[in-house]
Parts: C-alpha cells; sequence; structure tokens
C-alpha cells in the first residue's frame, strides 16, 4: 500500500518536473528569433519514448501510433513512415515493383529526393514541362507518355497543387500509377481534398523546413491495400517478420525504418500542422495582395480549385534579373534563392546530365533495358527553363508577420524603381512565351530587320517578327513597289524596289528572302556579302550548285544563312520529334507524307520552270525531305515519279520515294492536281506504334494500346512563324544552336536533285524537267 502511494507521488513529481521543464522551454523558444517549431509538446512525448527504455520502431508504440494518427489526419486507411522525403517517396517506387527501364515522368522543378529514387529502382526519370503555375503541364505529361510508363510523380510545388483533375484522367486511362510528391504542400486542399489522397500514393518530407518537420522522416500514404503492404515491406528491408525461425526477405529492399523518438517528434507536430499551415496560407495570401499591383512582378500563381499553403513564396519577375534583387533582399537580411533551384534539375544532378549512375555504367540509360535515347540537357524543358529564369524564392516560414512582408515589398518596390528592365528574352524556338510581346528596348538595341518579297509569306515572315522584341522590321523590297508600300507602312518601314536599292541605303543586321525561288542565289549572295544574315525561304536555290556557291559565301562572311523549313516549328511534328526520340515506337518500318489540294496554278510563277525550278516536287518535295530527314535520320537515297495532268510546263503531281540509310522505305505523295483524303499528312509507322499528325495536332497508339491519344497542338499554325523566327533571331543575337542549318538546305536540295535526275529521260535536258 505504502509502495504504491509512494510509486504516485513519484509518478506526480516526475510529471510536474516536466510540465516546468516544458513551461520553461515553451518560453525559451518564444524568445528565439524566427522559426521554433518544437517545444513542450514534442518534449513531453519524447521524454515518454526514452522512459519505454525502447526506441527501435518495430516493436515500439510511437511509430505505430505516429503512422495510425498521420492516416487519419488525411482521411486514408494506410501510411508508412520513413527517414525522408526521398524515402518516402522511395518507398512508394517501391510498392510497384519496376523493371529496369520503366519510366517514371516527373517536373523539372523540384528537390532532388522526387528523382533518385527512380534511379536507385533503375527506372528512367522522363521530364514534362511545367506551365505557368511551375507545376507540371497536364499537356506535356500525356505527350511524354510511352509503353514504358508505370507512374506519374506530380509535385505540389510551393504548397500549390497541380492540375489534378487533369493528372487523374490522364492517369486512370493509361492505366498508369499517379504518385502525389506532397512534401511541400502538407495538409493543402485541392477541390475538398487534401493533396496526397487524390492519386493513388502520396509522399511527404519532414527535413526541417517543412510546414510539419521531425528534422529528418517522411511519410507514404495510400487507399491501396496491396501497395501498402509491399510499401510496409519495403521501408523495412522485405523482411517478412513472424516470429522466430528462419527468415524470410522477400523483395529487394532497403531500411527506412524511423525511431520512436523521430515518431514522437512527429505526433506532437501533426496537432500543430494545421494551425502552421493555415497562418503560412494567410501570408502567403497577404504577399500576393502586396505584389499585385507591381508592374514587372508576377505573384504566385494558384492553381483553380486549390489552396496554395506557400511552402516558400515564388515571386516572378519579368523584366528584371532575379539575382539582383536577391542581392537587395541579402542587404537587408532577407534569404531568398534566384531560380529556386537555380536551373531545372535535370542539369543539376551528375545522374541524369552525365548519367554517373552505378560507376561507369550509365546504368540504366545505355543498357539492353533502355528503349529510347535519354538526353538531360538544356532546352529539354523549355519553359521550366525560362521560368526559373524570372523566379525567386522566398523561403520563409509560420513566425513572418504581415509587417515584415511589408518590409519585403518595399525592397521589391525600391528594386523596381531604381533599376531599369533588362530585355525579354527571345522565345524558346519550340516554345514561344505566351505573354504579349512588349518592348522596352529601343531601337538602337534591336535587330534591323528587312523582308525581300511582300506576298503572302513575306506577310507571315513579318508578322513573326513583330511578335520578337529583339527585332525592328526597317526595309521590305518587292518587285511591285505597291505591295512594297503597303508592307512598309504597315511596320514603319522604307520600301525598296529591289534588295540592291535597300542595300544602297540601310545597314541591316539579318533579312528574311521572301521572293520567287530564282532570284534566291542572288539576294542571298549580295545580302551574306553586305554582313546580312540571312532566312531564305525554300528552295533555297534552283540547283546545288547555286547553293553551294551561297554557302562557300555564308562561310566567307561568317554570316548566317537559313532554310526556312518551318515544319520543323510545327507543334505536332515537334510532338513526334519528342514521341519517337523516346525510342518507344521501335524501329521505323516505313512513311508517308501527304499534300495535296486541287489548286489552279494557271498563270502562277510556280508552273514556270525558270522561276520555281521546277513543279510540285520541287515546291513541297524540299519541305518533305527535310522533314523525313528531322524526324527520321539521315536519307540514302530518294526517287520520283511524276505526271500532269494539268498540262503546266512542270508537274503537278508526284511520288517520292525515299530510302533511310538504316534502310526504311517511305514514300511522299505531293499535287496540285488531287486534294488527300487523309486529315493526317503524316503517318510513321514504327515496331510497337504509329504516328499520325496533321496541322491541328499528333495522334498516336502504340501496339498494346486500344485507343488512340490525342495530342492536340497548343497554338496555331501561324505560331510557327514565330518560332521560326524566334529561333533565327536566337542564332544571331545569342548564339544558341539553329534549329536548322544551311547543311540541313543543302542535303535537302542534293536529294531533291537527284530525285529530278531519276526521273529525267535519258539523254533529256539537264535544265529543269519537262514533263
Ligand atoms: C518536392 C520534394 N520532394 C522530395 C524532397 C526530399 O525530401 P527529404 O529532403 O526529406 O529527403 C523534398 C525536400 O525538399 C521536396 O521538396
Amino acid at each position: 500500500m505504502i509502495r504504491q502511494i509512494l510509486r504516485r507521488v513519484s509518478r506526480r513529481a516526475e510529471h510536474t518536473v516536466l510540465d516546468v521543464l516544458c513551461v520553461y522551454l515553451t518560453q525559451l523558444s518564444r524568445r528565439k528569433e524566427g522559426r521554433a517549431p518544437f517545444n513542450g509538446e514534442e518534449l513531453r512525448l519524447v521524454y515518454h519514448a526514452l522512459r519505454s527504455q525502447h526506441l527501435g520502431g518495430t516493436n515500439g508504440e510511437m511509430v505505430g501510433a505516429f503512422e495510425a494518427a498521420f492516416a487519419a489526419a488525411y482521411g486514408v486507411p494506410y501510411a508508412v513512415a520513413s527517414t525522408s522525403g526521398t524515402a518516402a517517396v522511395h518507398v512508394a517506387l517501391g510498392a510497384l515493383d519496376l523493371n529496369p527501364g520503366d519510366e517514371v515522368i516527373v517536373p523539372p522543378i523540384t528537390d532532388m529526393g522526387t528523382i533518385i529514387p527512380i534511379l536507385y529502382q533503375n527506372a528512367i526519370p522522363v521530364f514534362a514541362d511545367v506551365d505557368d503555375t511551375y507545376n507540371m503541364d497536364p499537356r506535356d505529361v500525356e505527350r511524354k507518355i510511352t509503353a514504358r510508363t508505370r507512374a506519374i510523380i506530380v509535385v505540389h510545388l510551393f504548397g500549390n497543387p497541380c492540375d489534378m483533375d487533369a493528372m487523374v484522367e490522364i492517369a486512370r486511362r493509361d492505366g498508369i500509377v499517379l504518385i502525389e510528391d506532397s512534401s511541400q504542400a502538407h495538409m493543402t486542399s485541392y477541390k475538398g481534398k487534401y493533396v496526397g489522397t487524390i492519386g493513388d500514393i502520396g509522399c511527404f518530407s519532414f527535413q526541417q523546413s517543412k510546414p510539419m518537420t521531425t528534422g529528418e522522416g517522411g511519410m507514404t500514404i495510400t487507399w491501396n491495400k496491396a501497395f501498402h503492404d509491399r510499401m510496409k515491406l519495403f521501408a523495412d528491408k522485405g523482411f517478412a517478420r513472424k516470429g522466430w525461425g528462419p527468415r524470410s526477405y522477400l523483395f529487394h529492399a532497403p531500411n527506412y525504418r524511423i525511431t520512436e523518438l523521430v515518431a514522437a517528434v512527429g505526433l506532437a507536430q501533426l496537432h500543430k500542422v494545421q494551425r502552421v499551415v493555415r497562418k503560412r496560407s494567410e501570408l502567403g495570401r497577404y504577399m500576393s495582395e502586396r505584389l499585385a499591383g507591381l508592374k514587372g512582378v508576377i505573384p504566385a500563381p494558384v492553381t483553380p480549385g486549390a489552396e496554395h499553403t506557400f511552402w516558400q513564396y515564388p515571386i516572378r519577375l519579368t523584366d528584371r534579373d532575379p539575382r539582383d534583387l536577391a542581392a537587395a533582399l541579402r542587404e537587408a537580411k532577407i534569404s531568398s534563392l534566384p531560380g529556386y533551384t537555380g536551373e531545372p534539375i535535370y542539369l543539376c544532378s551528375e545522374s541524369l546530365h552525365s548519367k554517373k549512375t552505378y560507376g561507369d555504367s550509365q546504368f540504366p540509360f545505355t543498357s539492353q533495358y533502355s528503349s529510347g535515347t535519354y538526353e538531360y540537357e538544356e532546352g529539354l524543358c523549355p519553359n521550366a527553363e525560362r521560368l526559373l529564369d524570372q523566379l525567386l524564392c522566398i523561403p520563409w516560414d509560420e513566425s513572418w508577420t504581415r509587417r515584415k512582408i511589408d518590409g519585403v515589398v518595399d525592397i521589391i518596390q525600391r528594386f523596381l524603381s531604381a533599376s531599369t528592365p533588362t530585355s525579354i528574352s527571345v522565345a524558346s524556338p519550340l516554345r514561344p512565351d505566351p505573354r504579349p510581346v512588349t518592348t522596352s528596348r529601343p531601337d538602337s538595341a534591336r535587330e534591323r530587320i528587312a523582308i525581300i518579297g511582300c506576298g503572302r509569306i513575306g506577310q507571315w515572315h513579318l508578322r513573326a517578327y513583330r511578335r520578337h522584341p529583339e527585332a525592328a522590321i526597317v526595309a521590305v523590297a518587292d518587285v511591285d513597289f505597291e505591295r512594297a508600300r503597303a508592307m512598309a507602312a504597315e511596320v514603319g518601314a522604307n520600301a525598296y524596289r529591289s534588295h540592291s536599292e535597300m542595300l544602297a541605303y540601310e545597314t541591316l543586321d539579318a533579312a528574311s528572302v521572301c521572293s520567287v525561288p530564282s532570284t534566291h542565289h542572288n539576294i542571298t549572295i549580295d545580302l551574306l556579302e553586305a554582313g546580312v544574315h540571312v532566312l531564305c525561304e525554300k528552295p533555297l536555290a534552283l540547283t546545288v550548285a547555286e547553293l553551294r556557291e551561297m554557302l562557300e559565301k555564308e562561310r566567307a562572311a561568317n554570316r548566317l544563312l537559313l532554310p526556312a523549313f518551318k515544319y520543323r516549328f510545327h507543334e505536332e511534328v515537334e510532338s513526334a520529334r519528342r514521341l519517337l526520340a523516346t525510342g518507344s515506337l521501335g524501329r521505323i518500318l516505313t512513311f508517308r507524307i501527304m499534300f495535296g489540294g486541287q489548286l489552279d496554278m494557271s498563270g502562277t510563277w510556280y508552273v514556270r520552270p525558270e522561276v520555281s525550278g521546277g513543279g510540285v516536287l520541287m515546291d513541297n518535295g524540299s519541305h518533305s525531305i527535310d522533314l523525313i530527314r528531322h524526324l527520321l535520320g539521315e536519307i540514302g537515297e530518294v526517287t520520283a515519279e511524276a505526271t500532269n495532268s494539268q498540262s503546266y510546263g512542270v508537274e503537278d503531281t508526284g511520288k517520292l520515294i525515299v530510302r533511310l540509310e538504316d534502310g526504311a522505305v517511305g514514300t511522299v505523295d505531293l499535287s496540285w492536281a488531287m486534294a488527300v483524303p487523309s486529315r493526317a499528312y503524316l503517318e510513321i509507322f514504327g515496331e510497337h506504334g504509329t504516328i499520325l499528325a496533321d496541322v491541328e495536332g499528333m495522334s498516336y497508339k502504340f501496339g498494346t494500346w486500344k485507343d488512340w491519344k490525342r495530342l492536340p497542338n497548343q497554338t496555331g499554325w501561324e505560331e510557327t512563324f514565330v518560332r521560326q523566327a524566334g529561333s533565327f533571331l536566337g542564332a544571331i543575337v545569342r548564339k544558341h544552336p539553329p534549329v536548322v542549318t544551311s547543311e540541313d538546305g543543302l542535303r535537302t536540295q542534293i536529294l531533291l536533285e537527284a530525285a529530278y535526275e531519276s526521273i529525267r529521260p535519258r539523254g533529256g535536258a539537264p535544265e529543269p524537267l519537262q514533263v
């Protein structure tokens, strides 16, 4: 009896001492500057864990309780704790039993913790670009799906949920597992559900900066019992614990078990996380309100239907260098991260850009398990690259106040008024900046551009340059002077009757040659000689000999001569190129291009061989040959057949038979006399699937699929000219490698000439074909 009383008294005394200690520690943490996530609540539970004299998680109380409480807080049946967010993602992938070479789609803006577990499972990360929310663009996710895609890992970046309706639809349709990396988005809702519970599996990091933290730690949650059972084993070496006796490790797996101490802290944190997240949301909304009116600043975007919980605050500067703002903030002791991770994650990691994975093996990228060529280099996700250049993240927490935010906004305002806008970078050749183009560049700093030939194609070139702030159209020329005058008036340029008259009066940087083909040779040579870069419409020249002279001049003048093979800039062509680059279509068996229409060409220059150089083969043959080389590789041989049903001086219908260097043979059908019934102008048939491309998008289907998948274009076909002009300007101004070169032009011209040669009557006139 006395012993019982003594035990009770001593337990009460122990509690009292602990409570006093906790109160003291709480006071201590209140006095501390900045974030103080831990206090007496954690201490009390850590003390209980220690008192149990058992810190191993397997048979302890805390780990099981933490997993159960976490699952309950998110309203799902299962949760598996692990040692980090990275481990949590690895545990999720462990549930899938991936094969080497399987593909997992991931975003380019994230922590390496999202990516490295994929490589540890010998699978391949495939990057889908982001949209202006910084999160993965569902349309690009669709584009990246192949027969090898096993999972999509979405990341709710900075606390802003992805477009989960679209992601779920994509994943369900193709039977792909959807994993949500919610490391930065704790207790964050999308359309009434917590992110992490919407897909198949959700992952969380409890690293120190996260809203809920155990210093280091992670959790993986799911609705799916089969996934859970495998995840639980995966975090514990695959160990099927069943008491004494011979052990059984069911599969290849690491040990990610946490201790009772970590779980104790996690349990205490779980009580606080709602409060923490609410505070960060409120601060984030306030920051957005304050930034809303500032010119050149884009506050944090919020996905429709979502709540943003602001792990960090992303500020986008449209016309200032974020590094300069970071320096201004640093002076006030505010830390910030220009470009978040600085570069897209694929450029931050040797495992990706150098494929340095296991020793020198480059496994799995260059193994027999890999079904394609995977390159992790600049240009892979142009939107992400562009956005990171403009991004500044403010890493903050729930200890911030409105006053501190006001202070940051003041610094931003002062920075904006003290600095001058930098130039807006030219859009990536294949993904133009969707922002309306405005320019603050003075005319003298812009490229002085001329258009030669003011017909329909010249108009398209003109409109395209007008979308680029780096270009100023200063002169136009046409033999039809009225036409030149009308175009010049549109843009405030000078009009000329000829390119030579223009060169006598103007100092130019670059020109588009859009006149009839027979003039290309002379005009281009004169322009290059005058030090002007040239973008020349197809066909570049009437003969290979002429074109070789033009290329020689290009080299001697150290200027660029780029062919206007605009199909390379069509969105559906880019979609096809990306899909082909994955190698998932297998060996290419055959292909077909069809360009046709019932067109009345009589009276036009197209049917005058001395002006056009040939008929329908010359007209669209160069586009077709370049398209095949661009998508499928080098061509070994081209032969032709041709007819002339409309009695022009040139062929009005023709066929090219094209043999690739790797042996595959395909055809090109071209006609001014017959319409093509098919919507697709391009068909590619591979061992494992088929691609169909038309001007509104690309459709594709793998052999194992029931239905076709459609990737509609996001922009109209006029944008192809804008992208083409962007590539030209990028090559001139920033020395970016152009998407197409004069060597491509030469190779195409040689192949086209060989095709004509194959139908020229033996001993016939060497000049353009008369059918
Ligand atoms: C989105 C995302 N995924 C994964 C991780 C990896 O988490 P940990 O550092 O806990 O391994 C992080 C960490 O910052 C993250 O932000």
